[in-house]
C-alpha cells in the first residue's frame, strides 16, 4: 500500500525527507505523462473544498490538479454564502461535506482549524491554510521548485524576507527545509520576526540567522523567497502602514545577486517585487504557481489510490 493513501494533510511536520522525496518523484511522474494517462489517475473521484479565507492560487490550482487527473471538485469558495451564515458549525459542515467528497480541502481562519476537521471528517483532510499556522502543501510546492529549478536542496543559502510574524507559508517552508542541509538567513522588520512560541520548533528543525537588512546578504543567496506583508492579520492598520514596502525587490537589488540565484514569492504579490522584475531570468514565481497544480495532483493521486500511480 502507499504510505500516502488516504493521510491528512495537515502539517508539513509531519513529512520526512524520504516521503518529500517520494511526492517529488510523484509529481515529476505526473509531469511526464501524457494528458491521456494523467486523467485516468483519479477517474470519477470528488474533490470538496472549503475556503473560509479569500484564494486565488491555492484553490484553482487543487481544482485544475483534480480536473488534470481526471476527477471533478466541488465546494464553497466564499463561506459568507453557505450555511455558515445560518450558524452551522465547522464540524457538521466538514461532516456534509465529506459526504459528497472522496477528500476534502480547507483554509480557515483558525489556528488548529485543519487538525479539528480531520478528526470529525471521514475522509482526508488537507490543509491549505489555517491561521497563521501552516500551509503544508504551499511548502511542497516551494521545495519541489527550488529542487527543480536549482537541482539541489542540500546546501544552499536561502533568504527569507518580509512578514515572518503572520506568513504561514513561511513556517511551513522552515518546518520542510529542516529536512534538508541548508543556511537559511531570515530578514525582517524587528517587529515582523517569527514568533517566538515557534522558536524552539524551528530551532529544532534548522539553524538560522535573523536580520533586518536585506542588502547584507543579497549577493550571498541562492534562493530569495519573497513573502506579503499579511496586511489582514494586523490588529492595527496605522501598524501595518508603518511597515508596508519594508523590502522591495527591483532591478537594482537584482544586481547585487548571483547571476544564477532564483527568487520566489507564495503570491499574491503587492509591492514587495516590482514587475520589471518578472522578465529576467531570476523570477521564478510563476513557474512556482505552475508547479504548484502537479504538486497537488500528485499529492490527491497518492491520497486517493491504494496502490498509488
Ligand atoms: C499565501 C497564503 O494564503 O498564505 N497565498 C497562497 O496560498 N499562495 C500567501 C499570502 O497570502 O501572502
Amino acid at each position: 500500500m502507499n504510505e500516502f493513501y488516504q493521510k491528512d494533510i495537515i502539517s508539513i511536520k509531519d513529512f520526512d525527507k524520504e516521503n518529500l522525496e517520494k511526492i517529488f518523484a510523484a509529481t515529476d511522474k505526473i509531469m511526464n505523462l501524457a494528458p491521456s494517462e494523467r486523467r485516468e489517475i483519479c477517474k470519477g473521484k470528488t474533490l470538496g473544498y472549503l475556503f473560509y479565507e479569500p484564494s486565488t492560487r491555492t484553490r484553482l490550482s487543487f481544482d485544475s490538479a483534480m480536473a488534470s487527473i481526471g476527477g471533478n471538485s466541488l465546494g464553497i469558495s466564499d463561506v459568507s454564502s453557505s450555511s455558515t451564515q445560518k450558524g452551522e458549525s465547522l464540524a457538521d459542515t466538514i461532516r456534509i461535506m465529506s459526504i459528497y467528497s472522496d477528500a476534502l480541502v480547507l483554509r480557515h481562519t483558525l489556528d488548529g482549524s485543519s487538525r479539528f476537521a480531520s478528526e470529525v471528517s471521514e475522509k482526508p483532510v488537507i490543509n491549505a491554510g489555517s491561521g497563521t499556522e501552516e500551509h503544508p502543501t504551499q511548502a511542497i510546492q516551494d521545495l519541489f521548485t527550488i529542487k527543480k529549478e536549482k537541482k539541489k536542496i542540500d546546501g544552499l543559502k536561502i533568504g527569507i524576507v518580509g512578514d515572518l510574524k503572520y506568513g504561514r507559508t513561511v513556517y511551513s517552508l522552515l518546518y520542510g527545509l529542516g529536512n534538508y542541509d541548508v543556511d537559511v538567513r531570515l530578514i525582517s522588520p524587528e517587529s515582523l520576526k517569527i514568533r517566538s512560541d515557534s522558536v524552539y520548533e524551528i530551532k529544532k528543525r534548522l539553524d538560522y540567522t535573523e536580520s533586518t537588512n536585506l542588502e547584507e546578504h543579497i549577493d550571498e543567496l541562492d534562493v530569495l523567497y519573497v513573502t506579503r506583508i499579511q496586511k489582514e492579520r494586523f490588529p492595527d492598520e496605522e501598524e501595518y502602514l508603518k511597515l508596508k514596502g519594508s523590502y522591495v525587490v527591483g532591478l537594482d537589488l537584482l544586481k547585487q545577486m548571483k547571476s544564477d540565484s532564483i527568487i520566489l514569492h507564495p503570491l499574491p504579490r503587492i509591492d514587495e517585487i516590482s514587475p520589471d522584475v518578472d522578465k529576467t531570468q531570476n523570477a521564478k514565481y510563476f513557474e512556482q504557481a505552475e508547479y504548484g497544480k502537479h504538486v497537488r495532483a500528485a499529492l490527491l493521486g497518492l491520497i486517493l489510490n491504494e496502490n498509488g500511480f
